[in-house]
């Protein structure tokens, strides 16, 4: 399939855009979408942008009983010269056909829908907002369709793309949260679906977050799923810390996501000369190096967020706070480098932005 493929459907009218400082995080959505069906026997076809809008479903959709779907998180910049950048896009696509494989369903032509992207984002190239931390959020998603009460894959999908302008995910910038070390929920086990960004994964997500919402902390900080004592993902993020000037996180053990934003910490600190360890860290761990008085810093990391400083941890019935609340000195450099990188604003030595 290649790009004249793609039927363009205009939309008759356009939407007022929101005000670039009043942007919240995927609430509104530009005037148009990209689609393209999947069937058996046709494969991937019908590739086409047309004006957002509703789609209609059979109630017996799969996707509604039994969840088969995956999507992906990417960010489209605008920068002060005018040029429009994506942040290693071609991670996300692979990343969504790892997703697709461990969800049965099949596999997409990533430069053809990379290429698809950018056709979409020069159609709503106007929706990309140029104020100080906001982008333009981009959403590739795949449903199943088939009308079939059977637990097996389906025999029908939609790949959709939608676009969002966003403001920064946290309102006053990068600032710290307070995090609840989870005893009870666990969000994925090796063999289970946490590698992939699947919607289960989030739903089951859900409980825990309530929880620890409802004693006061942002988000939770999860644990393996068989000893409930190595360190995981925290929220919906990766998860780093620094301690005695190593950084260190958890090492990729079949049911941690493999962030984009993970990725390309390590590498950047790497190119730093930073030392950075990717391994088994557990809760034991960084309570020692907190009572030692060597752990320094603590964050997530996301495309929502970038970086997103962890200040206190909570966990059995003790508050480790890291570094006054504050936000550290190396969470706040690499979220500057990071944005500014994605934004155009400093050197890509790395080579990343298209
Ligand atoms: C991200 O950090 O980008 C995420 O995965 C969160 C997203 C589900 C909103």
């Amino acid at each position: 399939m290649n790009l004249q493929n793609i039927t363009i459907t205009l939309s008759e009218t356009k939407k007022e855009k929101p005000q670039s400082d009043q942007l919240e995080f995927g609430k509104v959505f530009t005037d148009h979408m990209f689609i393209m069906d999947f069937s058996t026997g046709l494969g991937w076809h019908d590739p086409r942008i047309v004006p957002y809008q509703p789609i209609t479903m059979d109630p017996a959709s799969m996707i509604f009983h039994y969840g088969q779907s995956v999507f992906e998180g990417l960010k489209a910049y605008q920068t002060d010269d005018g040029r429009v950048l994506l942040f290693r896009p071609e991670k996300n696509f692979r990343r969504l056909n790892q997703s697709n494989d461990r969800l049965c369903i099949p596999e997409l032509d990533e430069e053809f829908v990379l290429e698809a992207l950018k056709k979409l984002i020069e159609v709503e190239r106007e929706w990309i907002p140029s104020a100080e931390g906001t982008s333009l959020y981009i959403r590739p998603f795949i449903i199943s369709t088939e009308p079939f009460l059977g637990v097996h894959p389906s025999s029908s999908y939609k790949f959709m793309i939608i676009l969002s302008p966003v403001g920064s995910y946290y309102k006053e910038g990068i600032h710290p949260v307070k995090i609840a070390v989870e005893s009870k929920y666990v969000r994925a086990v090796n063999g289970g679906t946490g590698t992939a960004k699947t919607g289960g994964n989030y739903a089951a997500s859900l409980k825990a977050q309530e929880v620890s919402e409802k004693i006061g902390y942002s988000q939770v900080l999860w644990l393996d799923g068989v000893e409930k004592k190595y360190i995981e993902e925290v929220g919906s993020m990766n998860v780093f810390f620094k301690i005695n000037g190593e950084v260190i996180t958890p090492a990729l053990n079949g049911s941690i996501l493999e962030g984009v934003t993970r990725t390309s910490i390590i590498e950047l600190l790497k190119h730093w000369n930073v030392p950075v360890t990717e391994r088994k860290i557990s809760m034991d761990d960084v309570r020692q190096a907190y009572l030692d008085g060597t752990l320094e810093e603590a964050f997530g990391t996301g495309t929502a967020a970038v970086i997103s400083p962890i200040g206190e941890f909570f966990w059995n019935d003790e508050k480790l706070v890291i570094n006054d609340g504050k936000t550290g000195e190396l969470s706040k450099k690499l979220f500057d480098t990071l944005t500014g990188i994605q934004t155009g604003k400093l050197a890509d030595p790395l080579g990343w932005v298209v």
